[in-house]
């Protein structure tokens, strides 16, 4: 296989991007080199995601796409990987002229599934595994600045929120080997990262158990990597309401380099909808640990994610989801008009009986309302002194340059020779409701 050319387009959440390198460092030791260029690649890919409807007609249009490739150039493979490979398996096959289907636990197997494929006869894995973390193995980083890394923690999903489909795609939870982390967190150091994201789709139900009997939970685990180096930045997503523990919460307070950002889905702001949604949290509990974490951490950043009109979601709970975030006033949030999924909980029981422009109404709602609290929370920061990681130039002004602050609130400031990877200390003078803008604090 030597020197075929591999593009890998990624779709979804970080775990995806985190794949895509696990795949780009199999197929790397097989032989195949990563391209950025599609029309020079000889195996097409796109790692995809069926969390929501329109994610999965975006892909499909992608792949027409793709096959106009295959089309051009005789011999190019194209396949899909990622949850809907796992979600529609074999159905994929029909009618896309795919040379590959493989599931997001397959694949260690892809080398072998790339060298079986002929014409008319393609290759499909689509196993689910109970132990698959991919631990061994270093990802091919490919991220832009060379300062920030995803390294996955957990793989799949024991809860079963009603609308999700993810516990489908990706299968039950395993945590990863604590020291496998570590080690990998410490590689990316070495190579002059300065910030690591530990990624699982409910973080603080991690648990590793050791074969002597010990164990190490989310916290312990936060412990471990904050010790790499103080001047490596931990940060963490997603965490859950339900699970969020004081443990987790005092030790990121205990810690200068673990961020203080805590992305909290929500979801609703209506305990009834909540319920529905098999959350398994209220709005009340929901409040207490967010006063909880304030009262621990006082500037910390929070954001979330809020689903606008799941089944059955009445006027008042809707209106209950716009004084939730009314009341916390999150710093920034991810938005969506409730999709139904074929196969989840929720498709099964509850008809998807909020009409679509109601829907739309809803999520504009909370959209203006976001806003208004996003840029109430920037314009706070207005004179304080932040400690910032340069990421890169800024996207507007190549004099200028961008960086997260420790609550993840994004910097733009003037360069004055300052480089990727410092860290540099700011005073915010103004702001939009998604940047801060700063001068350079001597
Ligand atoms: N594990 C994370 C979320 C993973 S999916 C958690 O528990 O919070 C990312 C987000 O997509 C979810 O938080 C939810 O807001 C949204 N989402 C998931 N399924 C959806 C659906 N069927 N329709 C609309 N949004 C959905
Ligand atoms: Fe989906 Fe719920 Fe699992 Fe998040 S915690 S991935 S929303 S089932
Ligand atoms: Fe999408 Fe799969 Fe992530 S469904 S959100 S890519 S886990």
């Amino acid at each position: 296989m030597d020197g075929k050319k591999l593009y890998i387009e990624t779709y979804g959440c970080q775990m995806n991007a985190s794949d895509t390198e696990v795949i780009f460092s199999i197929l790397g030791k097989a032989g195949y080199v990563r391209t950025e260029n599609i029309s020079e690649a000889d195996v097409i890919l796109a790692n995809t995601c069926s969390v929501r409807d329109n994610a999965e007609q975006r892909i499909m249009g992608r792949i027409e796409q793709f096959r106009l490739q295959k089309k051009k150039r005789k011999g190019v493979i194209i396949g899909i990987v990622g949850c809907m490979a796992e979600r529609l398996k074999d159905r994929l096959l029909d009618g896309h002229e795919l040379d590959l289907v493989a599931g997001p636990d397959s694949y260690r197997s892809l080398p072998g599934l790339l060298e079986s494929i002929a014409p008319d006869r393609p290759a499909i894995n689509t196993m689910l595994s109970h132990e698959e973390t991919y631990a061994d193995i270093s990802p091919m980083r490919t991220d832009k600045n060379g300062v920030s890394a995803f390294i996955s923690i957990m793989r799949g999903c024991n809860n079963v929120c009603s609308y999700c489909v993810v516990p489908y795609t990706r299968g039950a939870e395993r945590s990863r080997d604590p020291y496998s982390i570590i080690r990998e967190a410490r590689e990316v150091f070495d190579a002059g990262y300065r910030e690591v994201t530990l990624l699982g789709q409910n973080v603080d139900s991690y648990l590793w158990k050791g074969d002597d009997g010990t164990a190490v939970n989310f916290a312990g685990l936060l412990r471990m990597t904050a010790e790499v180096s103080p001047s490596l930045r931990v940060r963490f997503s997603t965490s859950h309401p339900k699970d969020i523990s004081d443990e987790v919460i005092e030790t990121m307070a205990a810690y200068g380099n673990i961020c203080k950002h805590i992305h909290l889905p929500v979801q609703s702001g209506s305990t009834a909808v909540l319920e529905k949604m098999r959350r398994k949290y209220t709005r009340e509990w929901y409040l207490e640990r967010v006063a909880r974490i304030r009262s621990v951490i006082p500037d910390i950043g929070l954001t979330t994610d809020v689903i606008a009109g799941f089944c059955g979601e009445t006027l008042q709970d809707h209106a209950d989801t716009l004084s939730l975030m009314e009341q916390v006033g999150f710093d920034w949030a991810f938005m969506f008009r409730y999709s139904e999924r074929p196969g989840t909980l929720a498709a099964r029981k509850y008809p998807d009986d909020v009409p679509p422009e109601e829907k739309t109404r809803r999520l504009n709602e909370i959209i203006e309302l976001q806003n208004r609290k996003s840029l109430e929370n920037y314009r706070k920061k207005i004179g304080c002194e932040l400690e910032v990681l340069v990421e890169g130039p800024s996207r507007r002004n190549p004099d200028e340059l961008c960086g997260r602050a420790s609550d993840n609130k994004m910097c733009v400031f003037p360069a004055g020779g300052h480089r990727t990877g410092d860290y540099v200390r700011v005073r915010v003078e103004s702001c939009t409701s998604a940047t801060l803008i700063c001068t350079l604090q001597e």
